[in-house]
């Protein structure tokens, strides 16, 4: 692997104090390859992810390895990132030159900087022809919509053949249907056949989830979930819950029996409403980041079948 001459300090945004959302632009050292971080990356776009100022003081085990603290490994944001690949091992599918796109985990600092690493498995090559803003806008979102229809929810995913055949009578509820999360759930839902897709969102956000491909949407400032369902809404086989709180504890009303109350929020057991729900299951998941996962998600942008969305 040819050796890069990096600068001794790069820009880098800092946030200083885990108990403060205050950042600073100054100057630290670059990261360097090592045995698991194999690649060594210039980024070209970042993006934040939503309270991630807020999760070094609330789960602090999530974010510093054991022993280790904001002195150690630089709290800095934006766990989104695209970049060029500038080194990387001899075998890897992500040569020099590469452009990748990629979310980096928790537990190592973010990309509001102008180098990174990353191991080959969180990679994935950005598809052609795609801005280095509307890349940014996918790996958060689309992985964590896939773990939660794919892995979580058990609903067939697009590179198995019969997908389209298993999907077409399995339906899916999705909260926060406008965010980006439930943006990507949407549209990754409807590329896999998925024959029944209930978005809820806030009214100005109807006709932009129904273009993701939900075949119906709810206000939720104009309907509650049981009113909906009580009103022939009819119930779902699966739940994916990207808001948590009363709209996760209202979502127990719109799953069968038999089905799935996935939430990326909050444990769904904890907000159940007694007596509702009987026979589903809930469940609560992080998101990992699996460049496999993003590959998949890049053929579709490819095809025209799904995009990223920003406003
Ligand atoms: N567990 C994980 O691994 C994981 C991964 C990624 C994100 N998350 C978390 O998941 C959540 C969503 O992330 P995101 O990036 O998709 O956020 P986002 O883009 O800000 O979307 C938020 C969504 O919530 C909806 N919403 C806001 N207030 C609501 C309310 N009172 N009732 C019903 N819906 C409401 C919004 O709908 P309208 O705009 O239409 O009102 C919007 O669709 C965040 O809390 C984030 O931290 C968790």
């Amino acid at each position: 692997m040819a050796t890069i001459d990096l600068p001794a300090t790069v820009p880098t945004i800092l946030q200083p104090s885990p108990d403060s959302d205050k950042l600073i632009l100054t100057s630290l050292p670059p990261p360097t390859p090592d045995e698991v971080n194999t690649h060594l990356l210039r980024i070209l776009a970042t993006a934040p992810c939503p309270g991630e100022l807020t999760w070094a003081s609330a789960f602090p085990t999530a974010v510093f390895p054991p022993g280790q603290d904001s002195t150690t490994r630089p709290l800095v944001p934006g766990p989104d990132l695209v970049g060029i690949v500038l080194s990387s091992p001899a075998d890897s599918k992500f040569q020099p030159g590469t452009r990748v796109f990629s979310r980096t985990p928790a537990l190592r600092p973010g990309n509001a900087r102008k180098y990174a690493t990353a191991p080959e498995h969180e990679l994935a090559a950005v598809p052609e022809g795609l801005s280095d803003e509307m890349a940014v806008a996918t790996p958060m979102g689309a992985e964590t919509g896939w773990q939660g229809l794919f892995v979580h929810g058990g609903l067939a995913p697009p590179m198995e053949s019969d997908a389209e055949a298993r999907n077409k009578d399995r339906s899916v509820f999705v909260t926060g249907a406008s965010g980006a999360v439930g943006g990507w759930a949407v549209q990754l839902a409807r590329a896999v056949g998925v024959g029944r897709i209930v978005g809820v969102c806030s009214g100005a956000n109807v006709d932009f989830v129904k273009g993701l491909g939900a075949t119906e949407v709810i206000d939720y400032r104009a309907t509650s979930v049981a009113d909906w369902v009580a009103s022939g809404g009819g119930k779902v086989d699966l739940v994916l819950d990207c808001v948590g709180g009363a709209m996760l504890s209202q979502s127990w009303h719109a799953v069968r029996q038999g089905g799935r109350v996935v939430s990326i929020v909050g444990d769904p057991e904890g907000v159940r409403p007694e007596g509702v729900g009987v026979g589903a299951e809930g469940c609560f998941f992080i998101m990992e980041s699996v460049g496999g996962q993003l590959e998949e998600v890049a053929r579709l942008i490819e095809r025209g079948v799904v995009r990223p969305v920003v406003d």
